[in-house]
């Protein structure tokens, strides 16, 4: 299951590198139908209908408990444009969805504690933070103790291109 699946790159990306995968698209109502036309354009492969998903709406998130267990949840460039309270939720469901040893896989631009900040997401930061206060790159620190709050533990943490990391979180 993927949150935020934004324009579907990457879920088309995926699936074509890996046709056995059964790819969960989900977004926020508003950008739902942009999704649906760049996965029917685009896309050699059938994707399970996409699913509504405001982390911060309980209907929504009530609807996406039904399809689970899901074994991995993914997503990118997301938790910077989430509130912090957006966050805290994301994690809730992500930890509510998937099974024992399911893993949630995060690409995206994060700040730590022991190393100083890049210039370019130092920029990013201030950027988002001037379109919407409650938005900016997140603390990795405080990413990784809402998900052990939640029960996840970062297994691992892998260097991108463009100062972006992958961190991968499973379920204990
Ligand atoms: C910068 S876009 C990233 C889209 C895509 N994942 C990508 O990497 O291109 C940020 C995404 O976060 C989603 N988003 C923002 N707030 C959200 C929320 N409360 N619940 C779910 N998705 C949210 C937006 O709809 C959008 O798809």
């Amino acid at each position: 299951m993927e949150i935020a699946s934004g324009s579907g790159q990457h879920a088309l990306y995926f699936t074509q590198q890996n046709p056995e995968l059964i790819w969960q698209c989900t977004e926020m109502s508003s950008e739902r139908n942009a999704l649906q036309i760049n996965l029917n354009e685009l896309g050699a492969v059938t994707f399970p209908p996409i699913k509504t998903l405001d982390v911060l709406d309980g209907r929504d998130v009530a609807e996406i408990q039904t399809l689970s267990p899901f074994d991995c949840v993914y997503t990118s460039n997301s938790l910077h444009i989430m509130s912090w309270q957006g966050c805290q939720a994301f994690m809730k469901l992500v930890s509510e969805v998937l099974g024992k040893g399911g893993v949630c896989a995060i690409y995206g631009p994060f700040f730590y504690n022991d190393q100083p900040p890049v210039v370019s997401n130092l920029e990013f930061d201030a950027w988002l933070k001037n379109r919407n206060p409650e938005s900016g790159v997140r603390q990795f620190s405080d990413v990784a103790e809402a998900f052990g709050e939640v029960g996840m533990t970062c297994r691992s943490d892998h260097a991108m291109p463009a100062n972006n990391r992958l961190l991968v979180f499973q379920k204990d």
